[in-house]
C-alpha cells in the first residue's frame, strides 16, 4: 500500500529565530511556551530538535484524532487536488451530508456552518436575540453561568462570566445575567418574561473541568420552557465525542435535549469548523438573508468532518475506557501527592485540581515530553486525541510522577 505520508520537511528556523520574528511583528496577545513544534504521528508531537512529546491537549481539544491520521489525510490530500471553496453562493456534495449526520446524532435538525467556536456562539446569540424580538422587545435578557467561557467575539464576551476576559471591552452586549454553576434557586430567580435564551457549558472547560449537575441542567430546560426561551449548550470544548458520547447532554439518562447546540474544535481534525445545530423552533429564527459566513462548510472542512465522524463512531467505547483509565491513574496519585486537590471530568475531558498554582507543572512536563496546560491558575487540564490508549496513559503517568516529584508550593 503506498503510504500517505510525505517525505520529512527540513527544519528552517531556530527556536530563538521563531521568537524573534514573532517579537517584532506579532501582536502581542499570546504568551506561548518555548516551543516550537514541527510534526505529529499519532498522539505524538516532535520540535525542531527532533524531541518527542505526547500530546494530552491536541490544541486545545481540536486535534482529536491526533497527528497525520491516514484515512483524514488521505481525505483531505484527496479534496484539496479537487476542490476547496465554494463560498455558500453554491451547493457542494458534503455540507447536507455532513448536517443530515449531525442531526442523526445530535436529535436537532438544522446546521449553520462557520469556522470556529466564537463565531458558533455568535450564531447562537442572533438566533436568541432574533427569537426574542420576535415575541416582544423586552424580550433581550440571556442567562449565563459564572465562571463560564464563550469565546473572544464582543458577543461571546457579553456572556463569558469571568470579569478578567470582559473587563477591558466594556461596554458589552447589554442584558446578560450571571449566575452561578448549579444554584438553583439563583438560576430560577433569574428567569423572566425578559428571557430571551440561556446558554451552559454542560462541562466548564476553561473554567476548570466543572460539570453541570443534572438537576441544574434540567431546571435550566423546564425554566426556558416555561418562559418561552432557547436553552443552548456550548458544547465547543466538551462535545463531539469528547466525554465519550456525541455530547455531553447526551451522558444524561434520558437525554435532555437543549434548542441549540454549538460545537466546533475537534470536528475537523485541525481544520477550523464551527456549527450551530438547532431544532426547528430555534431555527426558524433565522430566515433567508439574516445570517452568513463566506468561509463556513467548504467542502474540505465538511469532507473532513464527515470521516472524522465515520472513525469517531467506532472510537467513542475507547473514549470511555481509556478516560476512566486516566482518571483512576491519576486519582491513584493523590495518595502520594495529596496537594492534587480533585481528578474530575468525562472522557477524555479531565482535569486535576491543585492547592497551588499548576503554571511550572505545565513547564516540567515540557521537560518531561508531555504536554497539557493548566487552566484557571490551578487545574491541570487533560484533552488528550481519541485515539489515546492505556498505554500511552502510563507513559503520561511516568513522566507525570516526575513533574509531581519536583512540584513546591510556592511560598
Ligand atoms: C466552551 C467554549 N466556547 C467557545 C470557545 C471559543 O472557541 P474559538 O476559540 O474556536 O473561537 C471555546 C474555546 O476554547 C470554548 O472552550
Amino acid at each position: 500500500m503506498a503510504s500517505t505520508l510525505s517525505a520529512p520537511v527540513e527544519v528552517s528556523s531556530s527556536l530563538d529565530e521563531i521568537i524573534g520574528l514573532e517579537r517584532q511583528y506579532l501582536l502581542q496577545n499570546y504568551a506561548r511556551y518555548p516551543l516550537a513544534l514541527h510534526r505529529g504521528k499519532g498522539c505524538y508531537l516532535y520540535d525542531l530538535n527532533g524531541k518527542r512529546y505526547l500530546d494530552l491537549i491536541s490544541g486545545i481539544g481540536v486535534n482529536s484524532l491526533g497527528y497525520a491520521h491516514p484515512r483524514i489525510t488521505k481525505v483531505m490530500r484527496e479534496q484539496v487536488g479537487l476542490l476547496l471553496h465554494t463560498s455558500n453562493l453554491y451547493y457542494h456534495e458534503y455540507q447536507g451530508k455532513l448536517a443530515e449526520k449531525l442531526a442523526k446524532i445530535s436529535g436537532l435538525q438544522r446546521s449553520f456552518f462557520c469556522n470556529s467556536g466564537a463565531e458558533a456562539m455568535e450564531g447562537a446569540l442572533k438566533m436568541i436575540r432574533s427569537h426574542g424580538n420576535s415575541i416582544s422587545p423586552n424580550k433581550t435578557e440571556i442567562i449565563a453561568l459564572e465562571n463560564s467561557f464563550h469565546g473572544r467575539t464582543l458577543g461571546a464576551l457579553s456572556i463569558t462570566g469571568q470579569p478578567k476576559y470582559r473587563k477591558d471591552f466594556e461596554p458589552l452586549l447589554p442584558g446578560a445575567r450571571f449566575v452561578p454553576r448549579n444554584r438553583v434557586r439563583m438560576l430560577e430567580e433569574a428567569f423572566s418574561e425578559n428571557t430571551a435564551g440561556i446558554v451552559l457549558e454542560f462541562i466548564q472547560g476553561e473554567g476548570g473541568i466543572y460539570p453541570v449537575c443534572e438537576t441544574f441542567a434540567r431546571k435550566a430546560r423546564e425554566l426556558a420552557d416555561k418562559y418561552n426561551a432557547l436553552l443552548v449548550f456550548d458544547e465547543i470544548q466538551c462535545g463531539v465525542g469528547r466525554p465519550g458520547t456525541h455530547f455531553a447532554y447526551q451522558l444524561l439518562d434520558p437525554v435532555l435535549l437543549p434548542d441549540i447546540v454549538i460545537a466546533a474544535k475537534p470536528m475537523a481534525c485541525g481544520l477550523p469548523l464551527g456549527v450551530v445545530i438547532a431544532n426547528e423552533k430555534a431555527a426558524s429564527a433565522i430566515k433567508p438573508g439574516m445570517h452568513g459566513s463566506t468561509y463556513g462548510g467548504g467542502p474540505l472542512t465538511c469532507r473532513v468532518a464527515l470521516e472524522f465522524f465515520d472513525i469517531l463512531e467506532e472510537l467513542l467505547p475507547s473514549i470511555n475506557a481509556v478516560g476512566g483509565y486516566f482518571r483512576m491513574r491519576l486519582t491513584e496519585m493523590m495518595r502520594d501527592f495529596p496537594f492534587i486537590k480533585e481528578v474530575r471530568g468525562h472522557g477524555l475531558m479531565i482535569g486535576a485540581e491543585l492547592e497551588f498554582p499548576g503554571k511550572q507543572l505545565v513547564l516540567d512536563g515540557m521537560q518531561e515530553g508531555l504536554l497539557f496546560n493548566c487552566t484557571h491558575e490551578t487545574v491541570l487540564r487533560f484533552l488528550p486525541p481519541y485515539i489515546l490508549t492505556e498505554q500511552d496513559v502510563d507513559r503520561a503517568m511516568v513522566a507525570l510522577t516526575k513533574v509531581f516529584k519536583k512540584a513546591k508550593k510556592p511560598e
